[in-house]
């Protein structure tokens, strides 16, 4: 009953010791090419390897990252569990970097950034926490929790779901309905959802149309959910205000991509959130241990939803 790490070395050591700690009884590899694939129950990857049929007893397919859009989950077969990474390394992360865009974009960072370059010294008047709604699309685990951090700040918070959730001091909001209320009342909409047939593109003329005046985006989803040109329409006609963007599609963005160099774009290479190999194992371990025990693992994809 093998677990195989597929992915970096450094962060397979830290994986191996923990294993070797927390669950000794299973042996760990991280070397698909000397691993007896019979032997492998547990694999964890972030792509799904071509030769993934040989590992026939395999019982568990970890994602390292948050996503599992990258799997093209139909190849893996019926009975295996595919299973999110979720652990508080990501959680945390995502917590500091959605505080640090809205925070950023609520005190006009990007204006001061180019009045810095200017040599301006000019106050742009600022706008109170409480009057500046944000809103939050997808309340898993990583939503809810960016929810919660932002709470000290004042802001009038909402979310919204597919299906319906419960929050305090949110307002919660779902289905299609639940999403026009939120756009029509959101000053900085943050997107966290899973990428998804239904997802894709979501981030479109049309959505940016239904957000009010000088509204402005936080994008910490994935690339493929964004149109691009619809964004850059949208801030040059003055319809939103700024963005912040973790991911793109391409990523890495080609050099003369617009958005290197727009003024009202902060842009990061995808670095919002990435998993931390102690707190990853240990959620790993306790998610193979719940398994071992006959419950579901935390994070298990409902191939049907996709996430
Ligand atoms: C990063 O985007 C991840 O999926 O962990």
């Amino acid at each position: 009953m093998t677990f195989l790490f597929n992915s970096d070395a450094t962060r397979g050591a830290i994986f191996a010791e923990a294993f070797a700690r927390e669950l000794p009884d299973v042996p760990f590899s991280l070397d698909p090419v000397t691993v007896d694939p019979e032997a492998v129950r547990y694999l964890i990857t972030w792509t799904v390897p071509e030769n993934l049929a040989r590992y026939r007893n395999l019982e568990i397919l970890f994602s390292i990252g948050a996503g599992v859009d990258q799997f093209r989950i139909d190849a893996v077969p019926a009975h295996v569990k595919v299973v999110r990474m979720v652990e508080d390394g990501i959680v945390r992360m995502m917590q500091e970097y959605v505080a640090l865009a809205v925070l950023s974009l609520h005190r006009d960072l990007p204006a001061y950034l180019n009045q810095q370059r200017l040599r301006s010294w000019q106050a742009i008047a600022p706008v109170q926490a409480s009057e500046r709604r944000i809103g939050v699309l997808g309340l898993g685990m990583l939503g809810t929790s960016v929810l919660e951090r932002l709470k000290p700040f004042g802001f009038p918070l909402s979310g919204w779901s597919r299906s319906p959730r419960e929050i305090g001091d949110v307002r919660c909001l779902s289905g299609r309905d639940g999403l026009d209320t939120l756009l029509r009342s959101t000053d900085i909409l943050v997107c966290l959802l899973p990428l998804t047939d239904e997802t894709r593109c979501l981030l479109s003329a049309t959505l940016f149309a239904q957000l009010p005046a000088r509204a402005a985006l936080v994008h910490v989803g994935r690339g493929p959910q964004l149109d691009h040109q619809a964004l850059l329409e949208a801030l040059d006609s003055g319809h939103l205000s700024g963005a912040v963007i973790d991911v793109t599609d391409p990523e890495p963005l080609p050099p003369d991509h617009p958005f290197w160099i727009h003024s009202k774009i902060l842009l990061t290479p995808h670095i919002a959130s990435v998993t931390q190999p102690e707190s990853a194992a240990a959620a790993v371990i306790e998610n193979i241990k719940r398994f071992r025990a006959g419950l579901d693992p935390v994070g298990l994809v409902d191939r049907h939803r996709g996430y």
